[in-house]
């Protein structure tokens, strides 16, 4: 009611000051920020002369303290600025980035206690990003914000691409529907994971991706998420007859339904709101990363792209085992482990850890990962409870130290791998001794894991304490040269320039669900790109050649939802800088020509160019390798077979090269016949355009080099 209220009002308390503006640097955006005559403050954002957002409301909601939210006046001028970098990250998908901005500051005082508030615009060609900032003064040290004010005024029905909002999970498929037509409840279908609670019929969560009628292109997000909850969103469905919708936070509160303990001077993370009239632009947004902290970390030296294998799809498409044996009721330090009898499915053994390595090695790749290798799977899962896991003590069958010596004979790393179960409250107590013991035993990077539900009780994946608690990790491993991937933690929001260890997350539905249950549809991955992706790297783990699950289990329905060629392009559609090749050895044997592409794909890159794509329908992406005269394009389509046009001319020109393509055959498709591939190889230049036929879920993946591969 209240919201209705000032809508209806709002062309006449918008009167109280004027409007102020700021316009992006090539003028295409423009925002205005407005004062009702109460002393509220609400923006618009405009794209050449279209509505993004219109009036909308900011603030933020402080307890015991309502003044704070209604009641504020601008007390100074705000101040202007211009800036204007470029940076290099430390692995990324192109060598340098621009950050250019206008940035205006508006400071507020509450007009009942004088505390201050400054809102924050900065103002790129591709989007806005606006945060809270709270100065330090006698009044003004510690205090609890309870929500948001902030809105997104969208004025339209637009086409979305939405997951639902749930604090403790984001691996949910995508939805297409208008805004009108959302219903988070439609996500209890994908409840494979006990761990997932819808938290409305009308929350979703970010990056939300809209596409108006008039042909705009919208994703709204949020940047720098540290020390807060992350965001999610309400999606106000309620017509106020002009056709609007309204879009409010939401965030996961604590176990005593605080939302983000705040002690001045600090900040909220940045509202984003990136718009073009071109989806590709979307894509090559570099905003949300330009909107964190330059690196904290000094060395980077030790951090490196790489591309792995690991002992894991195994074990998710029921082949092995992470548990040694099938005792349950397990307390860890209770069992003598030399005595327990063994279940002959343990899938981390020093043999098949050698296995791997070999493989590895003979085929380039620079690490392997192994799960299970530690006590405590037995009862891992379900229990809630503390000390599952102590990250130090192998399983009898896994020789650390005799592994260790054979990996660094070969030249290849292993990948460290803690499942916390969700008791964080465990790993925290834990991670110098593990982070010490992987030091020791020569490994550099780690895989983490938080299935379950959160210890502390009480917590959420994506509450204010969590969100730390993944910060927390990430900064402890620095200061031991590690690498994090971490799963189940909160999606990225850009950290990946403060933190450039925290080199990838999973955060969303990865292809494991493929392996276990009804899997990700066809055009998931198409999608990916424009939501999960906007924040940073993903380890979706691509590369499954044996599409079929029956393969494993006779009579299975499950299977990968590509076909084959379609799972090569996904190296170069999905950006990170640490790429799985996620099968089995074995299958990798039966196609060595089509395993040829993921050996030559490169991980980090000089330039990358998003030839073309469209949310939920397809993606074409080419990229240059980081110093090196290779490229690489990834094509992808959703269920409809595609043909698509590769232009070139991201090529230098006057030269020849030699392309090697990866494609469908004409009778493939990812349900009837996901294995059939051809390869090709052909003479480009930077004038050659070239098409191929995508099959129903298909790819079409190209290696290009000069003299060849
Ligand atoms: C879920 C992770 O996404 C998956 O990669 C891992 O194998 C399991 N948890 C076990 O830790
Ligand atoms: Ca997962």
């Amino acid at each position: 009611m209240k919201t209705r209220f000032l809508l209806f009002l709002l062309p006449v308390l918008a009167l109280a000051m004027h409007a102020q503006e700021l316009k992006s640097p090539n003028g295409n955006l423009r925002l205005e920020l407005m004062m009702s005559r109460g002393g509220i403050p609400y923006y618009t954002l405009n794209y050449k002369d279209k509505p993004v957002v219109k009036e909308s409301r900011l603030g933020v909601i402080v307890k015991d303290d309502a003044g704070f939210t209604e009641k504020l006046s601008q007390f100074t001028d705000p101040t202007f600025s211009e800036f204007n970098e470029t940076w290099q990250p430390v692995l990324g998908e192109v060598k340098e980035i621009r950050n250019h901005y206008n940035e205006m500051k508006v400071p507020f005082k509450s007009m009942e206690t004088g505390k201050e508030v400054v809102i924050v615009f900065r103002i790129f060609n591709d989007g806005l990003g606006f945060r809270y900032e709270f100065p330090e003064s006698e009044n003004q040290r510690y205090f609890i914000i309870m929500g948001e004010k902030t809105e997104f005024t969208i004025p339209g029905d637009h086409k979305t691409f939405w997951i639902p909002g749930d604090y403790d999970s984001n691996e949910y498929p995508y939805m297409t529907s208008k805004l009108s037509e959302i219903d988070a409840e439609k996500g209890q279908d994908y409840f494979e994971i006990s761990t997932k609670k819808i938290i409305a019929p009308n929350a979703v969560q970010t990056p939300l991706m809209m596409k108006s009628e008039d042909g705009l292109y919208i994703n709204i997000f949020e940047a720098a998420v540290e020390d807060y909850p992350v965001m999610h969103l309400l999606v106000n469905r309620e017509d106020y007859g002009d056709g609007n919708f309204s879009l409010t936070t939401s965030f996961a509160p604590d176990g005593v339904g605080n939302v983000a303990y705040m002690q001045a001077p600090c900040h909220t993370p940045w509202r984003t709101i990136i718009v073009s009239d071109r989806a590709e632009d979307i894509l090559a947004s570099k905003m949300i990363l330009n909107l964190n902290e330059p690196s904290k970390i000094e060395d980077v030296s030790w951090i490196k792209s790489s591309k792995y294998l690991g002992i894991w799809w195994e074990l998710h498409v029921g082949k092995a085992s992470w548990n040694y044996s099938d005792i349950g009721n397990v307390k860890i330090d209770r069992v003598d482990w030399h005595k327990v009898k063994p279940n002959g499915k343990h899938g981390a053994t020093t043999d098949r850890t050698k296995y791997y390595i070999d493989f590895a090695a003979k085929n380039g790749f620079d690490a392997v990962l192994v799960e299970g290798w530690n006590i405590g799977w037995e009862d891992w899962f379900g229990h809630w409870k503390e000390d599952v896991f102590d990250f130090v003590t192998p399983y009898p069958d896994f020789d650390v130290k005799a592994l260790q010596e054979y990996a660094a004979s070969k030249g290849v790393k292993l990948i460290m791998h803690h499942e916390t179960s969700g008791s964080a409250t465990n790993y925290e107590r834990r991670m110098d001794d593990a982070f010490r013991f992987m030091t020791e035993n020569g490994y550099d990077a780690v895989k983490t894991g938080y299935v379950g539900r959160i210890i502390p009780r009480g917590e959420f994946h994506d509450g204010q304490w969590m969100v730390s608690h993944f910060y927390r990790v990430a900064k402890k491993a620095a200061e031991y040269k590690i690498m994090v991937n971490s799963h189940e933690s909160h999606r990225p929001t850009g950290q990946s320039r403060t933190y450039p260890n925290w080199i990838a997350a999973e955060a969303a539905r990865g292809n494991e669900f493929n392996a276990w249950s009804r899997g990700n549809p066809p055009e998931h991955e198409t999608i990916l790109p424009f939501t999960r992706l906007m924040g940073g790297a993903m380890d979706y783990t691509p590369g499954i050649f044996q599409i079929k699950m029956d393969y494993y289990t006779p009579g299975s329905k499950f299977q990968v939802h590509t076909t084959l060629a379609k799972q090569l392009a996904l190296y170069v559609t999905m950006y990170s800088p640490l790429q799985m090749a996620a099968d089995l050895p074995e299958n990798y044997e039966r196609f060595p020509d089509a395993f040829q592409f993921i050996k030559d794909v490169a991980t980090d890159w000089d330039n990358t160019w998003v030839l073309s794509a469209e949310p939920g329908d397809w993606v074409l992406i080419a990229r240059k390798a980081k110093n090196k005269n290779e490229w690489f394009v990834g094509g992808i389509t959703d269920e409809n077979p595609r043909e698509m046009e590769i232009n070139f001319n991201f090529l230098p020109a006057g030269k020849d090269f030699n392309a090697i393509f990866y494609m469908d055959t004409d009778d493939a498709s990812w349900d009837k016949n996901p294995m059939k591939y051809k390869i090709e190889t052909r003479t480009v230049n930077s004038n050659s355009v070239i098409k191929v036929k995508l099959a129903s879920s298909g790819g079409v993946a190209v290696s290009v080099k000069q003299g060849g591969y």
